[in-house]
C-alpha cells in the first residue's frame, strides 16, 4: 500500500446510540448499529479484501471480493453490504474464502493490462494490492477472448486521464460523482461485459463534469489518474495544509517529490471538507510556480520608469525611507496599509501592527471592505459577534435552507456539495437571487421557492417575509421572550407589520410575486430548523448591512439561532477574509473586533507592542483613495491585494494610485495595481509558508510550508523586515510566535496555538478556557451581546437608478473554474473553462437591441464602458444583465459606481445601471481580447471586412 493512503474502513462509519456486539475471527467487537461487517472487522484491524467499497461511499456490493462466512447463514455474503448484528459470528479467512477471492481477482486481472511496473499507479493501486492480498500468483485466462485492453483513453480533461482499459467497473467513480459531489455526470453505459463508465455521450471535458476530482480520488485503479502523477510518478511524502482559494477552507495533503507538488489530495480528516475538493483547490495550484512569478524585489523612481531589480535590503530601505520622507513632509497620517485576505492570519496581524505601531496611525484596511464588511457590522450589532453562527456540518441538520445572494455551487463548491446532499435527503430550499442559479434546479433538487428579485431589493423582500411571519402569528414567541430584547422586538414587529411591507405592496418594487414571498416566509418560519446561507449578493449593496440585520431579525423572530441546523451563515469569498477581519484589519478595530477608542484594550496592546496607539479610527480604503486624489495621502503598503482591478470605479482608483509618491505592492505577480507601484516586494504562495487561515465557519486551519519561498522570504518575513527597516522592531522567528502573541492579546483566540492546532486538526473560535476545543455553534444559551437585538430595517432604494440612458441593471458574480480577479486561476489550465468574461442577457433584451449570441457588445454605465461578448440566456430575467470579473481585460469595475453600503462603505458591485448595445468599434475588441486567441479568431473576419 502507498505510504500516504489513509486507513479506509471500507464502508462509512455509522453514528448510532445503539451498539451491536459480534465476533469476527474469534475476536469480539462492539460497533454502532448499522455498521457493516467490513467496517466492524476494520475496527479489529482486520482488512477484508475489497474493491468496490470505500468508506467515503455507500456500499454497493458489486465486486464480490469481500465475501465472508457467517454462522447460521447460507452462502458467502458480501461483508460491505451486510450490517453487523448482535451475536453474529463471522469468519473472514479460510481456504474456501481464499479460493473464491482468488477466482474473482483472476477474472479482473484477466481483463486488465499487465503493465504494473510502468503504470502510473504502481504502488498506489488497490487492484495490485488486492491481487497480493488474496495471494493471486497466476492467471489462467489470457487475452484471447473478449477484453477491454485496447479501449481508448479519454485525455480531454486538462487534469486527469480516463484510461478505459484499466477500468474494473467497480462503480466507485459514479457513486462519488453522485454521493460526494452531487453532479451526476457519470453513468455506467451498456450491460454485462459491455458496461463502461461514461460521462454522458461525450468526453469528460464536454460533459457535465466539474472536475472536482472525487471520481479520481475514489478510483481504485489507474483508470482515473492525475496527469501530474502520470508525468512525474508517485509522490514520496505529503504535508497537510489548507487551500488558499475560497472561504470553505478545505484541507489538503500536498503530495510531494522533493519540493515539487505532484498532486493535492483532499484530506479526509479536514474539518471543513472531509475529503472533498473542487477543481480549484485540487488541481489549480500551478500558478504557485508559474513563470510569471516575480522573485526579485524591484524599485523605480517614477511609475513611467522601467523596473530595476534590487536586493531585498535595498528595496526595503527604499520603501522605509520613502515612508519616513512622506510622513515628515505631509504628516503622520499621509500613509497607510492594506492587509490581505489571501495571506495568513499571522501576516494580516503583522501588517496592521506595522501600520498602527510602526506608521503611528490607524490607516489600515482590508479587502473585506469590498466584500463582507457588512457581515461584520450587521452580526455584531444584532448578535454581538462579527462572524457566522454555525459550522458547515450544521447544514446536515437543517430542514429548510434559505440561500440568498450566493451561488454556492460556483463560489463555495465543496460546501455546496454538502448542502446538496442534505437537499437530496429532503431538506426544503428557498433561493432568493435575481438569477436562476444552478441550485434552483439541479439533479434531484428543486427549490420550493425561487424569488427572482430585482437587484437592490433584498431588504424589501426580507421585510416582506418578516411581515408575513409577524402578521400571520408565526413568531417563536417563547424564544424571543427568553433570548431577545423585548422592547426592540416590539418596535420591529410594529415596523414590519405595517401594510407597506406586505408582499403585495412590494411586488412591483421587488419583481417577486407576493404568493412566492408568502410561501417562502411560511416555510422558513414553520418548516423546522431553518438556516440562512448568504454571500456577496447580500453584502455588496448600498443596504448590505441592513440586509444582514434583516436576516438576523428573521432568524431571531423564528428562533433559528443557537443550535445545530439553523443560523446565519456568511459564505466568505476569500480563503482568509474571516481571519483578516479577526486580526484587526479594519481602521476602527484592534484584533478581536475591539474598538480602538477603548482605553483598556489600547493599553494592553501598547504594553506588548511598545507603542502609543491612537484612539481615533483611521482611513478606510475608499477614504485613503479620496485623500490621495486630494493630495493628502501619499504612500501605501499593499500586501496581496489588487485594488486597481478589484475595487469599484477603476478610474478613480487609478487616479488615486497615480497621485501617490510611494506605492509598495507585495504580491506574487505584477498585478494591475503594480502598474502604479514604486516598490515591488515579491510575495509567497500558500505553499511557501507556515501560518493559519480562518474559514467561513470561524475554523482556524494550519497552513504548512511545503517548499521554500521562491523569493527567499515568506510574506510575514517581508513585513518583519520592512518594519525593522522603518525602525519599529519585530523579532519573530516563526509564525507560531505571532499566533502566541495574538492569543495572548485576544480573548477569543486565547486557546489557539500551532501546537493545539497540530494536535486537534483545527478549532473554531472562540477557543479559550471556556471552550478549549473551539465553538462550532455560536449563541447557544444566550447571544454574545446578551439579548438579541432586533433592528429596524427600512428599505431605501439605491440611488443607482435605471433610466432612459441606462435602462438595465448589471449584477456580477463568479464561476466555478475561476477565482476573483483570475490572478491565480487564469495562470492554470482552468482557463480552458473560461477564456473570457461574457455578458449574460435575456433574449428579450437582446432581441430589442439586435444582439445575437456571441456578439461583442458595449456595456456602458455612467462610470465608463467596456466590451464583452454577449450570451443570451433565461438565467437572467428581462431587465437584468450579469457578468463575471475574472479577466483583467474585461475591466468590469470600470463601470461599477462609487455607491456603497451606508455603514461600511462596502461597494455596491451588485447593482449598476447600464446600457448594452452592439458595437462596431473593432479596435476596442482587438485591444480587449489581445491575449485571447479564440476571441481574436472570431474577430478576424470583422477586421477584414472593416479594412
Ligand atoms: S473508472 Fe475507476 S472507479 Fe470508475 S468504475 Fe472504473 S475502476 Fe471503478
Ligand atoms: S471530476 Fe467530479 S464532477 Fe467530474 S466526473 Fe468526477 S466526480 Fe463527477
Ligand atoms: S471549495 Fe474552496 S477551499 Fe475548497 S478546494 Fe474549492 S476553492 Fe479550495
Ligand atoms: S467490496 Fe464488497 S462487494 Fe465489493
Amino acid at each position: 500500500m502507498s505510504l500516504i493512503t489513509e486507513l479506509d474502513y471500507g464502508t462509512p462509519i455509522r453514528v448510532s446510540e445503539q451498539t451491536v456486539t459480534l465476533t469476527i475471527d474469534g475476536l469480539t467487537v462492539s460497533v454502532p448499529a448499522g455498521t457493516s461487517v467490513m467496517a466492524a472487522a476494520s475496527r479489529l484491524g482486520t482488512q477484508i479484501p475489497k474493491l468496490c467499497a470505500t468508506d467515503s461511499l455507500e456500499p454497493f456490493g458489486s465486486c464480490r471480493l469481500c465475501l465472508v462466512e457467517i454462522d447460521g447463514r447460507r452462502g458467502t455474503p458480501a461483508s460491505c453490504t451486510t450490517p453487523a448484528e448482535n451475536g453474529m459470528v463471522v469468519h473472514t479467512q479460510n481456504d474456501r474464502l481464499a479460493r473464491l477471492r482468488r477466482g474473482v481477482m483472476e477474472l479482473y486481472i484477466s481483463d486488465h493490462p499487465l503493465d504494473c511496473l510502468t503504470c502510473a499507479a504502481n504502488g498506489d493501486c488497490e487492484l495490485q494490492d488486492m491481487a497480493g492480498a488474496v495471494g493471486l500468483r497466476e492467471v489462467r485466462y489470457g487475452y484471447g477472448g473478449k477484453n477491454h485492453i485496447h479501449d481508448a483513453k479519454d485525455e480531454s480533461n486538462p487534469y486527469f486521464t480516463y484510461d478505459a482499459s484499466k477500468c474494473i467497473v467497480c462503480n466507485r467513480c459514479v457513486r462519488a460523482c453522485e454521493e460526494v459531489q452531487g453532479t451526476f455526470a457519470l453513468t455506467i453505459a451498456g450491460r454485462g461485459f459491455e458496461s463502461r463508465v461514461a460521462p454522458g455521450n461525450t468526453d469528460f471535458f464536454g460533459s457535465e463534469c466539474v472536475s472536482c476530482g472525487a471520481c479520481v480520488q475514489a478510483c481504485p485503479t489507474a483508470t482515473l489518474t492525475e496527469k501530474t502523477v502520470i508525468e512525474h510518478g508517485q509522490p514520496e511524502h505529503s504535508v497537510v495544509t489548507t487551500c488558499a482559494y475560497c472561504g470553505v477552507g478545505c484541507s489538503f495533503k500536498a503530495e510531494m517529490q522533493g519540493n515539487r507538488v505532484v498532486r493535492m489530495t483532499p484530506y479526509k480528516h479536514g474539518g471543513a471538507n472531509a475529503g472533498h475538493s473542487c477543481v480549484k483547490g485540487r488541481f489549480a495550484y500551478g500558478y504557485a510556480t508559474h513563470k510569471d512569478r516575480i522573485t526579485k524585489p524591484m524599485v523605480r523612481a517614477k511609475i513611467t520608469d522601467p523596473w530595476r531589480e534590487v536586493s531585498w535590503q535595498e528595496a526595503l530601505a527604499h520603501a522605509a525611507a520613502e515612508f519616513h520622507r512622506l510622513q515628515a513632509a505631509f504628516g503622520v497620517d499621509s500613509i497607510g496599509g492594506i492587509t490581505s485576505s489571501r495571506c495568513t492570519n499571522e501576516e494580516a496581524y503583522l501588517v496592521q501592527k506595522l501600520v498602527r505601531a510602526g506608521f503611528g496611525n490607524n490607516n489600515v484596511d482590508t479587502c473585506a471592505r469590498v466584500c463582507h464588511s457588512p457581515t461584520g457590522y450587521g452580526l455584531k450589532v444584532t448578535f454581538g459577534t462579527s462572524a457566522g453562527t454555525q459550522d458547515f456540518a450544521s447544514v446536515d441538520k437543517a430542514d429548510v435552507i434559505l440561500v440568498i445572494g450566493a451561488n454556492p455551487t460556483d463560489a463555495h463548491p465543496v460546501f455546496a456539495s454538502r448542502m446538496k446532499r442534505r437537499l437530496r435527503a429532503g431538506a426544503k430550499l428557498i433561493v432568493v437571487d435575481p438569477r436562476h442559479i444552478d441550485l434552483v434546479r439541479s439533479p434531484h433538487i428543486q427549490a420550493q421557492h425561487h424569488l427572482p428579485l430585482r437587484p437592490g431589493t433584498n431588504v424589501a423582500v426580507l421585510n416582506a417575509m418578516a411581515h408575513v411571519i409577524v402578521t400571520e402569528g408565526l413568531v417563536a414567541e417563547q424564544y424571543v421572550r427568553e433570548r431577545c430584547d423585548l422592547a426592540d422586538f416590539e418596535s420591529w414587529a410594529r415596523f414590519v407589520a405595517d401594510p407597506r411591507h406586505a408582499p403585495e405592496a412590494v411586488e412591483a418594487q421587488t419583481g417577486v410575486a407576493a404568493a412566492e414571498i408568502r410561501g417562502a416566509a411560511r416555510l422558513y418560519a414553520t418548516g423546522g430548523n431553518a438556516a440562512i446561507y448568504y454571500g456577496l449578493g447580500v453584502t455588496e449593496h448600498s443596504q448590505g448591512s441592513t440586509t444582514v440585520m434583516a436576516m438576523a431579525n428573521l432568524a431571531m423572530a423564528t428562533g433559528n439561532i443557537g443550535r445545530e441546523g439553523v443560523g446565519i451563515n456568511p459564505l466568505r469569498g476569500q480563503n482568509n477574509v474571516q481571519g483578516s477581519c479577526d486580526m484587526g484589519s479594519f481602521p476602527h478595530e484592534l484584533p478581536g473586533y475591539r474598538h480602538v477608542s477603548d482605553d483598556a484594550t489600547r493599553e494592553m496592546f501598547d504594553a506588548v507592542w511598545g507603542s502609543k496607539l491612537r484612539p481615533e479610527p483611521g482611513l478606510r480604503i475608499n477614504n485613503m483613495l479620496d485623500e490621495a486624489v486630494e493630495g493628502r495621502f501619499r504612500g501605501i503598503y499593499i500586501q496581496g491585494e489588487d485594488i486597481a482591478q478589484s475595487d469599484p470605479n477603476t478610474h478613480h482608483v487609478i487616479a488615486a494610485l497615480e497621485a501617490m509618491e510611494c506605492v509598495v505592492v507585495q504580491d506574487l505577480f505584477l498585478n494591475e495595481t503594480a502598474k502604479y507601484a514604486h516598490v515591488f516586494l515579491p510575495g509567497s504562495s500558500f505553499l511557501e509558508k507556515d501560518g493559519t487561515f480562518t474559514n467561513a465557519e470561524r475554523r482556524i486551519n494550519l497552513v504548512r510550508k511545503v517548499m521554500p519561498p521562491m523569493a527567499g522570504m515568506a510574506d510575514w518575513e517581508t513585513t518583519v523586515a520592512l518594519s525593522n527597516a522603518l525602525g519599529y522592531r519585530m523579532n519573530y522567528t516563526h509564525p507560531s510566535e505571532i499566533m502566541d502573541e495574538i492569543a495572548a492579546l485576544t480573548p477569543t483566540f486565547a486557546g489557539v496555538s500551532f501546537k493545539r492546532l497540530a494536535e486537534v486538526g483545527s478549532v473554531q473560535w472562540p477557543c479559550n478556557d471556556e471552550a478549549p476545543l473551539g465553538t462550532p455553534t455560536m449563541h447557544v444559551d444566550r447571544f454574545v451581546r446578551g439579548s438579541g437585538k432586533f433592528m429596524i430595517t427600512e428599505y431605501i432604494a439605491t440611488e443607482e437608478r435605471t433610466g432612459p440612458r441606462f435602462p438595465l441593471l448589471l449584477t456580477t458574480g463568479r464561476i466555478l473554474s475561476q477565482y476573483n480577479v483570475g490572478a491565480q486561476t487564469l495562470r492554470t489550465e482552468n482557463i480552458r473553462w473560461h477564456q473570457q468574461d461574457v455578458l449574460e442577457i435575456h433574449p428579450f433584451d437582446a432581441e430589442s437591441r439586435g444582439i445575437v449570441e456571441g456578439d461583442l457588445v458595449m456595456l456602458a454605465s455612467r462610470s465608463g464602458e467596456i466590451a464583452l461578448a454577449a450570451h443570451l440566456t433565461e438565467r437572467v430575467q428581462p431587465g437584468v444583465v450579469y457578468t463575471t470579473f475574472h479577466h483583467a481585460k474585461s475591466g468590469t469595475n470600470v463601470i461599477t459606481t462609487e455607491f456603497s453600503d451606508w455603514a461600511t462603505n462596502c461597494p455596491e458591485y451588485k447593482v449598476t445601471a447600464v446600457q448594452v448595445r452592439p458595437t462596431n468599434r473593432l479596435a476596442d475588441w482587438q485591444e480587449m481580447f489581445a491575449e485571447n486567441e479564440v476571441a481574436l479568431k472570431r474577430i478576424a473576419p470583422l477586421a477584414t471586412a472593416a479594412e
